[in-house]
């Protein structure tokens, strides 16, 4: 580990300064889009006006016969466009691949100027993002790029699970840190096939009623990802970076996306990875809170005022800890509204309500 004092030194003569603190940017749905495909190019203007964060992948579910397409592919769109608000991410290959040398050189030489963060696959330990660190400042000083790229780990190795902590504060360049449920279970030897969201054999059973132990008895299913995303959100919360869930593969079952985002919301991530146009909305709904909620915690913050003590309101306690909570919520929606000036008049015409 580097020592404090050198923690926020460039790891190269002629780096950017690393940050000393992440943005909180909307980055509700990381959007997916396979730079390789052209019928996919023609879209990305488009897209990017839907979503916060568009994001071109070069690794897994692009074939090695395409992998320099992609990364090609990827340049020219970054080139060709203007992404107004929208973040540019990329995901690379793996560090153990015949490709992410290339991958880095590249991107980071061409479009080090358009892209905001990298996301690293298979991130086992510290020492992966180290060594992605001091080659982004390498080249970041050859390019003579004035701002950082930032890196986001995929947490979707058993190794990288157990070093979680000292992956999300390895660096300072350290955005974030997304689950990776497919390759996650894949790793772990989890009897799952599936890329993301529960399985119906995971569950909790009621105790047997007399002697019969089938009847009258209520199943639940359980969460596979409830103790991984917990201890991610942990170890982001704990060096002040984001905490994502990332793939959900069943297209077609909307609800239980929208179920697998909301568990996630709920327990402090901030987005999820959006893998074709239908799970946009539904990031975008479940990562921006509801109006009521909004309304409900600015109410809280108005009546709190300096924050100390205890006031009630419609018959509900609050006090430090609820509004440090309503604070979350109301700085998240007023970094959204600005984004998005639907969502502010929703929250706006909610609040007016709550408070007349
Ligand atoms: C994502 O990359 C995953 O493996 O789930
Ligand atoms: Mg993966």
């Amino acid at each position: 580990m580097r020592s404090p004092k050198d923690f926020f030194a460039p790891l190269a003569v002629g780096a950017p300064q690393p940050p000393r603190q992440i943005p909180a940017l909307p980055s509700r749905m990381i959007h997916f889009f396979d730079p390789s495909n052209e019928k996919m190019a023609t879209k990305v203007p488009d897209l990017a006006k839907k979503v916060d964060v568009l994001l071109g992948n070069l690794e897994d579910a692009v074939k090695a016969d395409r992998k320099e397409a992609a990364r090609a592919g990827l340049v020219r769109i970054a080139k060709e466009n203007d992404f107004g608000g929208t973040q540019l991410w990329t995901r690379i290959n793996s560090l153990d691949s015949p490709w992410v040398l290339d991958d880095l050189i590249t991107l980071v030489t061409e479009i080090g100027d358009k892209l905001d963060v990298i996301m690293v696959p298979k991130v086992e330990g510290a020492a992966d993002i180290h060594y992605v660190d001091r080659l982004l400042a390498q080249l970041e000083a050859r390019a003579g790029l004035r701002r950082p790229l930032l890196v986001h780990a995929i947490l979707e190795t058993a190794s990288g699970v157990a070093n979680v902590e000292e992956i999300a504060g390895a660096s300072p360049r350290m955005q974030g840190i997304s689950l990776g449920p497919a390759d996650l279970a894949a790793s772990r030897r989890m009897k799952t096939t599936r890329v993301g969201g529960g399985h119906p054999g995971y569950l909790v059973r009621t105790d047997p009623v007399g002697d019969d132990l089938h009847a009258g008895r209520t199943t639940y299913q359980q969460d596979l990802w409830h103790y991984t995303v917990a201890r991610m959100v942990d170890a982001c919360v704990l060096n002040g970076i984001l905490p994502y869930y990332g793939p959900f593969g069943d297209i077609r079952d909307v609800v239980a996306c929208e179920d697998q985002f909301r568990n996630a919301f709920l327990l402090g991530c901030v987005g999820a990875w959006s893998l074709h146009p239908a799970q946009i909305d539904i990031a975008k709904k479940v990562f921006s809170p509801a109006p009521d909620d909004v309304a409900w915690a600015r109410k809280v913050i108005a009546a709190m005022g300096d924050g100390t003590g205890a006031v009630m309101i419609d018959g509900k306690m609050q006090d430090d800890a609820s509004v440090k909570q309503c604070r979350v919520v109301a700085e998240l929606a007023d970094a959204l509204a600005e984004r998005d000036p639907e969502l502010a008049q929703a929250y706006d015409a909610a609040t007016e309500e709550a408070l007349s």
